[in-house]
């Protein structure tokens, strides 16, 4: 019998009733002082019938942030604040993991503690703006880590784990993808270090190395997730060799035995993406596979069917399709998502998608 989008699943000790993942989107919209806010869990809650919701980036200090309105895990409130998600993801048979995300220098001094410049591996500033409460500014130049102030991001990890499985969350996911912190370390554009933790691929991928070790030793491996996105050019960001640096990721990611790599199989909005071959990745990677980007439910049950990928993460359909698993159980039209209410706002947008 051949699997598809429906059928159960587990991914490390994570159990799923479907194969069918809410990807993380950033949606802006926890209260004061980043505190996640009773229409996020209406929100979240909305969709537990998901195999697996991947709560939005979330980020792990105080310096991890660059956005308005995300809602953090490193404080009292914002883990009290999460204890009403995961309840209400639960109390309807769902499973939620946390995204932990250090934007790195996609920042803006506005929204760094003490008006500091954002952080990075190297002092290269990105093209763009940031998102600020202000508005659009144009992204700093920012400021490059010393190797003594790396353990203390691995040790953020750490806690912001610990707080993850405080608020009641099945397992976390490491951010390594779309630009940010450890991404901003794995690829050669941004990382121009001449320490142990640039030059090689082998040290670009050393801080991802760490932060998964030490996420391991605090969760357990087996709830335990990494997304990556080897070609995707958002927030300015390339590396003249993704095929190599991410089998190579691959390869050293599987000895953890974590629950999953999750990939985002392509690049978002603009830009050149180079060639690249997932199904190689897929291969150099012993344990779960998450694929995500552009899937429908038939592309989704390809990739099932063949065995490229143990289940698949939708974003956009998600902010639009509170019950997209009924919709594709039944064949039924989707709802299209509106774009100009993504980022901010209340409940338009966010928790009145209708239900079939
Ligand atoms: C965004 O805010 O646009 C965003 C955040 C996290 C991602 C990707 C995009 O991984």
């Amino acid at each position: 019998m051949s699997l598809d989008l429906l059928s159960p699943g587990k991914l490390g000790s994570i159990t799923l009733q479907n194969r069918i993942v809410m990807a993380p989107l950033t949606r802006n919209r926890a209260g004061e002082g980043n505190v996640p806010q009773p229409i996020n869990a209406e929100y979240y809650a909305q969709r537990a019938s998901a195999g697996l919701i991947i709560t939005e980036a979330t980020p792990i200090s105080p310096t991890a942030h660059g956005y308005p309105a995300t809602p953090g895990i490193h404080d009292k409130a914002q883990v009290e604040g999460w204890k009403q998600v995961t309840a209400a993801v639960h109390a309807k048979g769902g499973k939620i993991v946390l995204q932990l995300w250090h934007v790195g220098r996609i920042s803006h001094p506005s929204l760094q503690p003490g008006n500091a410049l954002p952080v990075a591996p190297s002092a290269i500033k990105p093209a763009g703006q940031a998102f600020t409460y202000q508005g659009l500014q144009d992204f700093v130049t920012p400021r490059a880590l010393a190797i003594e102030e790396l353990p203390g991001i691995v040790a953020d990890y750490v806690t912001a784990t610990k707080h993850a499985l405080e608020a009641g969350f099945d397992g976390v996911e490491i951010h390594a993808a779309n630009g940010y912190l450890i991404d901003q370390f794995l690829r050669d554009s941004t990382n121009q270090r001449t320490d142990q933790y640039g030059g090689s691929k082998e040290n670009r991928a050393r801080l991802l190395l760490e932060v998964t070790k030490a996420v391991v030793d605090v969760a357990g491996a087996d709830r335990v997730g990494v997304r990556i996105s080897p070609l995707n050019p958002f927030n300015d960001i390339s590396d003249s060799d993704p095929q190599g640096l991410f089998n190579y990721v691959a390869d050293v990611l599987s000895p953890f035995k974590l629950a999953y790599l999750h990939a985002v199989e392509g690049g978002m909005g603009d830009g050149a993406t180079p060639d690249f071959d997932f199904n190689e990745l897929r291969k150099h990677f012993n344990g779960g596979y998450i694929a995500n980007l552009a899937y429908d439910k038939a592309k989704g049950n390809a990739a099932i069917a063949s065995g490229h990928a143990d289940a698949i993460a939708y974003g956009s359909l998600y902010i639009a399709n509170p019950d997209l698993v009924e919709r594709f159980k039944q064949d039924a039209p989707l709802n299209s998502p509106d774009q100009s209410t993504f980022y901010g706002g209340s409940e338009k947008g966010y928790t009145d998608y209708p239900t079939l």
